[in-house]
């Protein structure tokens, strides 16, 4: 679906074969949230006008892809995840004219629009699923996952849902419609019935869907869940949980055994032929590194890269509200495996932010006295691995999470159904509200800082969510200000992608695996090498151990976050990062 360009034979060390270098190796794509954006209409909610204002903004950064998280008509059960009408626009958002402009005004300054592609599930209000739902013998009932009680029980008795399954936002996966006595199901909320995509209508349908974007020139689809979507049958009980009474339904949905035949199908129905250089990347929980060598391998038409989330469970016990603290060599083994896996075949995405994320500086770095240094490390480390980085709306501005105060501060279906249910089960509300602090969603979700005014330039109304009070400290208008803030910091490493070969396509290879604080590594292609050292801890850090030290001291410093260090290789200083090149 990309434009490929092989990679000249000449320039590859010998006994390997050619890789094919792609655009999107050195792209940079940003993940826009457009509630928490930027409102154009004093409504208190962003909207696709306040995108279109921004869009400068974005182009000094430097970014070449823009996703969009879901703008289409819904109830807005989870933040537009629940969509009522694929083909249109959220009146809360704007319209289809706005759309269109954006998309045009984005082009004219290079950038590319994706948009978000839920289709594991619809809202309960999508015409598709109130026909389902209307009669056992309705033509769409077969669109989605329709069942009978258990065996032997009544609808609505308890343990009666067809499987045992918890949904992942608290309670059962399953809910009783009362009129026709069956059960459908829902992975995540009652309002968002999962497709069967068994289903050859629904898969026409989707396919249809998608072309009709691509044809208003969207540049591609983030795809929501996308190894959900095909179920091992016959659906049936999971191992209950320890904290029960459900169970985990996942093994008979995360890459089920049609998925495969799915995506290439997606691939052959939507993308072939099109010159376009498109990009798909597929959201996959619980995704394996064989897996997603099968999904990115070019040859296979499935997606260009997949979101995986080892990493991001590194700091979570049995489940994500039960949080420990990060190990970095836990980090540097897993992203490291990442890394091999895909070194030969298929590609990695990169990111430690999206909109479902608590933020990365107060989670893996230092959100007080570090702050800044601590967000250039992680932005330095993350964009100087192989794979396209993302960078998630006012992560390049160092933002943090939000100081909650009690459990009406949030707003996020998962976290709201969560703090019911833990207290159901006899939880104490202050160990759950921590957790919630932790871990919410909402963390990421707070209007992005734009200035030090009292909404911090993202409405001239009230915002659906508080602005962080932090905004007064941090906010873009500060930033762009500043040479030395974050946002340059990130700009800086755009740009490096963008010039420098090695850091779209050079080998890498982990170094000190071990160490409890150091993240060290290189890249390599052709005659050069460069070397990221960085410090993931408040005190001083001498590099000892790299094979290589005494090399490495006359070396150029192509980026850091403090002023120049002295020459050869001294300690890291508090959330240092260094970048260094040679050539051979
Ligand atoms: C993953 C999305 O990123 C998340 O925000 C959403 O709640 C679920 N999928 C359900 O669509």
């Amino acid at each position: 679906m990309s434009a490929v360009e092989a990679t000249p034979e000449a320039s590859q060390p010998k006994g390997t074969p050619p890789r094919e270098r792609q655009w999107f190796h050195s792209a940079v794509v940003y993940q826009v949230y457009p509630r928490s954006f930027q409102d154009s209409d004093g409504d208190g909610i962003g909207d696709l006008r306040g995108v279109i204002r921004r869009l400068d903004y974005l182009a000094t950064l430097g970014i070449d892809v823009l996703w969009l998280s879901p703008i289409y008509a819904s109830p807005q059960d989870d933040n537009g995840y629940d969509i009522s009408d694929y083909q249109d626009i959220d009146p809360t958002f704007g319209t289809l004219a706005d759309f269109d402009e954006l998309v045009e005004q984005a082009h004219a300054r290079g950038l590319r629009i994706v948009m978000d592609l839920v289709v594991n599930h619809t809202s309960d209000e999508h015409p598709w699923f109130v026909e389902s739902r209307s009669s056992k013998d309705s033509a769409k009932r077969d669109w989605y996952w329709w069942r009978p009680p258990r065996e032997g029980m009544d609808a609505g008795a308890p343990g009666a849902e067809p499987t045992n399954w918890q949904s992942f936002f608290s309670g059962p996966a399953w809910e009783l419609d009362g009129a026709t006595g069956e059960y459908y199901l829902h992975l995540f909320s009652r309002k968002q019935p999962d497709l069967n995509w068994e289903n050859p209508e629904v898969r026409e349908a989707v396919y249809a869907m998608m072309r009709w974007w691509l044809d208003r020139g969207v540049d591609g689809f983030r795809m929501d869940v996308i190894n959900m979507i095909s179920k091992d049958l016959p659906l049936r009980d999971g191992r209950v949980l320890d904290h029960g009474p459900y169970a985990d339904g996942s093994p008979f949905y995360i890459c089920g055994p049609r998925i495969h035949e799915f995506l290439q199908e997606m691939h052959r129905e939507v993308f072939a032929g099109r010159p376009e250089k498109l990009l798909t990347v597929g959201e996959m929980p619980a995704v394996t590194v064989d897996e997603a060598v099968l999904f990115t391998d070019p040859a296979r038409h499935e997606v260009d890269m997949v979101f995986q989330f080892e990493h991001v469970g590194l700091d979570h016990g049995e489940h994500k509200w039960d949080r420990r603290p990060l190990e970095l060599a836990e980090l540097k083994a897993s992203l490291g495996r990442w890394q091999a896996g895909l070194a030969e075949v298929g590609w990695n995405s990169l990111y430690w932010n999206n909109h479902d994320q608590p933020r990365a500086v107060s989670r893996f770095g230092d959100d007080g006295q570090y702050r800044v240094e601590s967000a250039k490390l992680l932005a330095t480390v993350l964009h100087l691995h192989r794979g396209t980085p993302y960078v998630y709306q006012g992560e390049e501005l160092g933002m943090t999470n939000v100081p909650f105060e009690g459990a009406q501060s949030f707003l996020d279906i998962e976290s709201v159904n969560y703090y019911r249910a833990a207290l159901g089960v006899g939880r104490a509300p202050e160990e759950v509200l921590e957790a919630l602090r932790e871990g919410s969603r909402d963390n990421a979700r707070s209007p992005v800082q734009w200035d030090a005014s009292p909404h911090a330039g993202f409405t001239t109304g009230e915002p659906w969510f508080p602005v962080n009070p932090n905004h007064v400290d941090i906010n873009a208008d500060a930033e762009l200000a500043d040479p030395d803030s974050v946002f340059h910091h990130y700009r800086r490493l755009i740009e490096l992608r963008h010039s420098d070969p090695v850091v779209a396509d050079g080998d890498f290879h982990m170094l000190l695996p071990e160490h409890p604080a150091i993240y060290a590594f290189t890249r390599s292609l052709d005659t050069q090498t460069v070397l990221v050292v960085a410090n993931f801890s408040s005190d001083d850090q001498r590099v000892d151990g790299l094979s290589d030290e005494q090399d490495w001291g006359a070396a150029e410093l192509v980026l850091g976050n403090y002023p120049v260090p002295g020459a050869g290789l001294p300690p890291l200083r508090p959330w240092e990062a260094r970048v260094y090149r040679r050539r051979a």
